[in-house]
């Protein structure tokens, strides 16, 4: 069978100035498309937390994909991270920067069970804003980050570093 990250860079599209002049965009989508490298890739990011987690949460939108098959396949229960005021009760909110803009996210402030072990996965790690952030709600929110899995890391922007001290799994990274 290929290898994950094989199936990853085969499928996966180069996008040449989007969204905007001198950014080159890796477009996942005819990856999660395909059913076999659509699963491959839940299977992969599973495998490598698998009896550490008790949740999963995916980031909107792109990593609610990843985090409800993960969930599951995994028998668990999934968490939404959200943009502002998407989330109808009370929240805790985290502000952070992105590769190119600066936004907020929420969670539920009970939807997560204090001490409970969260797998956070989004499809893409870049400056790590977004899943730091993420990982300041799970906190925030009595919980305990498990770690983190992705399907895409841009070494480039320095994102690991970002998450330095927790767990960081990228099934491909350029
Ligand atoms: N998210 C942030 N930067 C990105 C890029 N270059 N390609 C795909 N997703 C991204």
């Amino acid at each position: 069978m290929e290898p994950i990250a094989e199936t990853i860079e085969r499928l996966g599209a180069i996008v040449p100035d989007y969204p905007k002049p001198g950014v080159v965009f890796r477009d996942l989508t005819p990856v999660f498309a395909d059913g076999p490298a659509f699963r491959g890739v839940v299977d992969a990011l599973l495998a490598e937390y698998e009896g550490r987690f008790d949740y999963v949460a995916g980031v909107e939108a792109r990593g609610f994909l990843l985090a409800a098959a993960a969930a599951y396949a995994a028998d668990k229960g999934v968490i939404t991270i959200r943009k502002p005021g998407k989330l109808p009760r009370r929240v805790f909110s985290e502000s952070f920067s992105m590769e190119y803009s600066e936004n907020t996210l929420e969670v539920h402030q009970d939807d997560i069970p204090a001490g409970s072990r969260v797998l956070i996965l989004d499809d893409v790690l870049a400056t790590g804003g977004t899943l730091g952030a993420t990982a300041r709600l799970i906190e925030k929110a009595g919980a305990v980050v498990a770690g983190f899995g992705v399907v895409l890391e841009l070494k480039d922007l320095g994102g690991r570093a970002a998450l330095a001290g927790y767990p960081v799994h990228a099934l491909v990274a350029y």
